[in-house]
């Protein structure tokens, strides 16, 4: 299958006084045209920033890419200049954020929002333009499409602005649309409209979306794959039919137990014991080793490799590795 996005062993590292945070450490994974990948790991893990270096978008100068490569389409992102970059964001790679009302502008009507990246991208002409922006306000399913376009971002609720930042994201047809935590903020009604509509507009534009949630009941929805990361690592990847048969890694198991089942009546919650590591050193061990109950005497060794344990299903656990076949025999029972 064709890759529209292959990033591999990118680093992405913030530079504050005289501390390094490690934000994204060695962080390889593609999608493939079409497909759904979602991004999943407690709050800060380094999702966010991973979105923000395809963007291209790191605060200089203190946040820096050190290297790795952002194939997109083939090319390398980060070998572009910012000139090149412009005529890609938002056209052909888009971003929806989790605080949509930070990323219009207020002043301007919404209409002259959606219209400016077609004239700016497209090279459409007003009339044009304008004509486009209403259709794209309709699919989202805006009511009223053409009293909108004339509104403010102020006039308009938070469901309805998120739908305009997609709509906004999508005008451009890009090829890789990103949503970072794009419907946390929303009640569950509008969230799931949301997001059928993703699915839909996926199908429709046979785009790729990265799909970045700490949400694995949305991830069960409309994902194809998952990547779980943890302290700026990749520690599991996997398709989505094996996320609630054949999760192998603790952090993941732990993530899972989390999610609230309708059947089981507890008072209290499952949550992962212990707090995210600090990033401004970089890892010698396990990222997961302070809180993970299943470790074993080599975790205290060695740092554990991302290894395909079969096909597509890759895990960063020594668990699984070779030397502890050896030493412990088969650690996966
Ligand atoms: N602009 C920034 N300046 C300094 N540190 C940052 C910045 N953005 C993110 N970080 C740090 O990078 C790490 C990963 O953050 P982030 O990618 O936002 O996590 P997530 O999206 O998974 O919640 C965190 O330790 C966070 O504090
Ligand atoms: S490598 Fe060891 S500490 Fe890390 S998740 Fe696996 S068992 Fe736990
Ligand atoms: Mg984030």
């Amino acid at each position: 299958m064709e890759k529209i996005l292959d990033i591999k062993d990118l680093k992405t590292y913030f530079y504050i006084d005289d501390k390094v945070v490690h934000a994204v450490d060695g962080v390889s994974f593609s999608i493939n045209m079409g497909e759904i990948v979602s991004i999943i790991g407690e709050s800060g893990s380094g999702k966010s920033v991973t979105a923000y270096s395809i963007m291209g978008i790191i605060p200089k100068p203190y946040g820096k890419i050190k290297s790795g490569m952002i194939l997109f389409k083939g090319e390398d992102l980060l070998q572009k200049s910012e000139k090149e970059l412009t005529k890609i964001r938002g056209n052909k790679i888009s971003i929806v954020y989790q605080e949509p009302m930070n990323s219009l502008n207020p002043r301007l009507k919404i209409g002259y929002q959606l219209m400016e990246c077609l004239m700016i991208h497209k090279k459409m002409k007003r009339k044009e333009a304008r004509k486009n922006a209403i259709e794209m306000l309709k699919i989202v399913n805006i009511p009223d499409p053409e009293k909108r376009y004339n509104s403010y971002p102020y006039e308009l609720s938070g469901g309805m602005i998120q739908k305009v930042m997609i709509a906004m994201a999508l005008i451009c047809k890009p090829d890789l649309l990103i949503l970072d935590e794009a419907t946390t903020a929303l009640d569950v009604t509008t969230q799931a409209e949301i997001l059928s509509l993703v699915e839909e507009l996926k199908q429709k534009y046979n785009m790729s979306i990265l799909l970045i949630t700490h949400d694995l009941g949305i991830v069960n929805q409309i994902a194809d794959r998952v990547i779980v990361m943890y302290g700026g690592k990749v520690l599991e990847s996997l398709p989505i039919n094996e996320i609630t048969k054949e999760v192998l890694h603790p952090y993941t198991i732990g993530l899972m137990k989390c999610i609230p089942k309708i059947e089981e009546k507890k008072d209290v919650l499952y949550s992962i014991k212990g707090y995210i590591p600090d990033l401004n050193s970089r890892f010698e061990l396990c990222p997961f080793h302070e809180r993970c109950e299943k470790k074993v005497e080599i975790c205290d060794n060695y740092m554990p490799k991302l290894v395909e344990i079969k096909k597509d299903h890759l895990v960063r656990c020594l668990l699984y590795s070779e030397e502890v076949e050896k030493n412990y025999g088969n650690a996966s029972n």
